[in-house]
């Protein structure tokens, strides 16, 4: 990408990149066409900070990239060994704290969480996993909710609020007990005003709010990622997950 003369930019992994007032190291980065891994970012969506795999260092410092403003001449490390390594960590400890089996997922290959582990060279859990007993909510008409699968990104928790204007969900609970909530008199997404239409029905970046009566409309082996590494993709995105770039 050019950048204007007339543009402040700051330089990514010696590369410049050019923003505007107020802008996110993350959005200025991602528009450009720059890869920094994230997981709980969405350039329609508020910022969070929940996931912290866009830590990068910026002049020896580090940061969340998603909630830090550009500022000019900014140096900014993204994908170092050391970070990467980090992020890694981060990447394991997600994949043992929930129930991630992805030959076995609706959503693998379109998968934000699969992909990044594949990005950073994970290869394998590292850590014992918890294996925790988790419901499947089945009870709406139309659309899945796997807990098993949520990293608690709170991507729905924002689009239902600031998008579609329900809160639907919510985070609650203490430690390991943390949960995502749903917003009705019995807890279950059925009984909630949750629409498959809804803006929060295809943010999930990983396979924990699915569609019913769909599957393999694209085969393994076809999907975004199975195509193409994360990193090599543009990830402008402006709407849901599968094919517009989660
Ligand atoms: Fe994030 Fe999906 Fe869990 Fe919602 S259900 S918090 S979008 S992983
Ligand atoms: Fe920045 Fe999750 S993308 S903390």
């Amino acid at each position: 990408m050019s950048n204007r003369a007339d543009q402040p930019c700051f330089v990514l992994d010696q590369q410049a990149v050019s923003f505007e007032e107020g802008e996110t190291l993350l959005a200025a980065a991602n528009r450009a066409g720059h890869h920094i891994p994230h997981l709980c970012w969405h350039p329609r969506l508020g910022q969070s900070g929940a996931c912290r795999l866009c830590t990068v260092k910026v002049d020896g410092r580090l940061v969340a990239a998603c909630t830090t403003r550009a500022t000019p001449d900014a140096q900014v490390e993204n994908r170092s060994a050391e970070l990467d390594g980090k992020r890694r960590m981060l990447l394991q400890m997600l994949f043992v704290e929930g129930n991630h089996f992805c030959p076995g997922c609706e959503k693998s290959g379109d998968c934000l969480l699969q992909a990044t582990a594949y990005e950073m060279g994970m290869t394998g859990p590292k850590f014992e996993e918890f294996y925790p007993l988790r419901p499947v909510d089945a009870s709406h008409p139309d659309m899945w909710l796997e807990l098993n699968r949520c990293i608690l990104c709170k991507l729905c928790v924002r689009a239902s609020h600031e998008v579609d204007g329900k809160d639907v969900f919510a985070i609650g609970g203490h430690g390991v007990g943390v949960q995502l909530l749903v917003n009705s008199a019995s807890g279950k997404l059925g009984d909630s005003s949750f629409s498959a239409g809804d803006f929060a029905a295809s943010v999930c970046p990983v396979g924990a709010i699915l569609p019913k009566r769909r599957g393999f409309a694209v085969p393994i082996g076809e999907r975004r990622f199975d195509r193409a590494p994360i990193s090599e993709q543009g990830e402008q995105r402006d709407g849901g997950s599968d094919d517009d770039g989660d």
